[in-house]
């Protein structure tokens, strides 16, 4: 698995921006006020969504998904709800965006942000939990 590894799922700038979310989400209510507070996370989930497409579309096309299913056709099946979860992804970034992007309360954004955020941290966890597992199926047993 050539690409595996050299590649291995290798997302350190998504993780900067995950992060970055991540303490706008836990400041404190009164850091910012709470237009100000808006019109940076409207700034950072852009950011976000840009460097998420490219890494969801990577993975899809060129990356793990592709050579993972060709060569071990029975993880098929998880590298599949994995792909349906981009989706998921795509669709809930744009939602979250129009949200943001009309002002809509501060308080209901990081709640919301705070589930998604949850979910595509998990997501990555099993991204590599799949990957892991493909390479120990390659490398085999040991003896
Ligand atoms: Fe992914
Ligand atoms: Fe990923």
């Amino acid at each position: 698995m050539s690409q595996f590894n050299t590649e291995l799922h290798n997302h350190e700038k998504l993780q900067i921006l995950l992060d970055r979310l991540h303490v706008m989400v836990v400041a404190p209510a009164d850091a910012l006020p709470d237009r100000r507070w808006c019109n940076l996370f409207v700034h950072e989930v852009e950011a976000f969504q840009e460097a998420m497409e490219i890494h969801m579309s990577a993975e899809e096309k060129g990356g793990y998904m592709h050579e993972l299913i060709e060569l071990h056709p029975e993880l098929a099946r998880k590298a599949a709800t994995l792909k349906e979860e981009h989706s998921k992804f795509h669709t809930a970034l744009a939602t979250l965006l129009a949200a943001a992007r009309k002002g809509e309360d501060a308080a209901g954004l990081r709640s919301q942000i705070q589930d998604f955020l949850t979910e595509v941290y998990e997501h990555e966890v099993a991204e590599t939990d799949l990957v892991q597992e493909a390479l120990q199926r390659d490398i085999g047993p040991a003896d």
